[in-house]
């Protein structure tokens, strides 16, 4: 290694670290003051190539736009020169002392909280850079390295990463098109020829592969096996006895559900729903027990049987009015219990795969005048199932669940859990009305 730009400023420690398809790594230290950095260089094979120069100022430019949120700092380049085909192009970035979780879980799953920690500080940093308008579309073990000084993972390798063009750019400067992206870690349908290959929503996939992976030490592969099956069904022995045992692991089964969805409008929508859900994960620990376990187990067997693709609209359908169905039967039985008077019940509207909706209305007893109405509905919007109420006459309705729309078992329970509370504040909007004399 002679002349190279870079040696005026920086001494290579060793012999590289990595040489890869692109470029060669090499730990670096700072003749001023010490710093260790990684330079990354691109292969001297490589200096005409302007599609590789191109893909290497992209991965500065993120970084730089990154400015060390979750990845390392930029701490060199010279970029200023990708279009001259005859110099060495390289940056040099913080060094991150530490193993990457492909070595650090690879063959080797690791337990549920550490995992869930693990993909959450991940999937923080991930949502750092879609703020920043940049999707990095190659999130896989080998590019997440685990600092060693405070067990923090650090995302690396911005080499595929899309940059959203600024309204003074034209597309053409910021990316080639037409060649396959993604890797074996986790094939995703939208990254290959033809794709939209330029949505944020693959990242949260490879995330939830990510979970996967630590928990099972494997990668998933594809979403989709040659029988249907989603890779938590596949691999599903790699999971370790005290993990399927926990009681968070029919939620955590429930988020491999949506996050491997094939259809990428039924998986998580962002990084933010994806921790949202993760949240309630963790919840699940606290209020369940042996009945909770029969009850999962039952869904498990009923699913088994049941095929779980939800690709038409008729199950979706089905899914939302039995949802529906069941807090009207919930809210009618509670009229009876109470000895009140039934006005009038019943699903009115049902838009295919959109929206569900019923009013119900009661009174104290027939003679009774003052009676209180409700209406309730769930609808679908940008893949997530919103179940909401409001009395009438209506202000606004009020949400009280929202979710991933293939999660019906969470609607379900959602609606079960609220029934009663809105038959009590029912009786409170009826106490009120007759307290006041009203009719209506
Ligand atoms: N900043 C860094 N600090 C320490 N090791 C790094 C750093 N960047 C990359 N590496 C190591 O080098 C490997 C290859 O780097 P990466 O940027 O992923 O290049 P490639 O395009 O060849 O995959 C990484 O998997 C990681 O082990
Ligand atoms: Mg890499």
């Amino acid at each position: 290694m002679e002349n190279r730009p870079w040696q005026a400023r920086w001494k290579a420690e060793s012999v590289p670290v990595r040489v890869g398809g692109q470029a060669r790594i090499h730990k670096v230290r700072r003749n001023s003051d010490g710093r260790l950095g990684a330079l990354k260089e691109l292969h001297v094979e490589h200096l005409k190539d302007s599609e590789r120069r191109a893909r290497m100022a992209r991965e500065v430019d993120a970084l730089i736009r990154l400015n060390g949120a979750g990845v390392p700092l930029i701490l060199d380049h010279n970029m200023e020169q990708v279009g001259e085909a005859a110099s060495v192009l390289y940056f040099v970035e913080d060094w991150i002392d530490g193993v990457s979780l492909q070595e650090y879980a690879g063959g080797n799953p690791r337990g549920l909280d550490e995992a869930i920690c693990l993909t959450k500080s991940l999937a923080g940093t991930v949502k750092t850079c879609h703020e920043a308008g940049v999707i990095h579309r190659d999130v896989k073990p080998d590019n997440v390295i685990l600092r060693v000084a405070d067990k923090v993972s650090v995302l690396v390798d911005f080499g595929m990463a899309y940059r959203k063009p600024e309204a003074s750019e034209s597309e053409g400067d910021i990316i080639t098109e037409g060649q396959e992206i993604g890797s074996r870690f986790l094939r995703l349908p939208e990254h290959g020829i033809g794709g939209s290959q330029r949505d944020q929503r693959s990242d949260v996939t490879q995330i939830v592969g990510i979970l996967f992976f630590l928990l099972t030490g494997r990668h998933p592969r594809r979403l989709l096996d040659e029988r249907l099956k989603p890779p938590h069904e596949v691999l599903f022995d790699f999971f370790k006895g005290e993990i399927t045992n926990d009681r968070r692991w029919p939620a955590i089964r429930r988020f491999f559900d949506v996050g491997f969805q094939y259809s990428i409008e039924r998986r998580f929508q962002n990084c933010q729903r994806m921790l949202e859900y993760l949240d309630t994960v963790n919840e699940a620990s606290q209020d369940s027990s042996s009945e909770e376990r029969i009850k999962d187990e039952v869904r498990q067997l009923d699913q088994l049987l049941e095929k779980k693709e939800f690709e038409d609209l008729a199950k979706l359908d089905r899914s939302l009015a039995d949802a529906s169905n069941r807090m009207l039967n919930r809210l009618t039985d509670l009229v009876r219990e109470n000895q009140l008077f039934l006005r009038r019940a019943g699903i009115d509207r049902m838009t295919h795969g959109r929206m569900v909706t019923f009013v119900f209305g009661f009174s104290k007893s027939r003679e009774h005048a003052a009676r209180v109405d409700l209406e309730h509905q769930i609808l679908v919007s940008s893949g997530e199932a919103i179940a909401a109420y409001s009395f009438i006459p209506a202000i606004a309705p009020w949400e009280y669940y929202r979710g991933p729309v293939v999660d019906t078992e969470s609607l379900q329970e959602a609606v079960l859990r609220k029934a009663d509370i809105i038959f009590a504040e029912a009786v409170g909007v009826l106490r009120r009305k007759i307290e006041k004399g009203d009719v209506w």
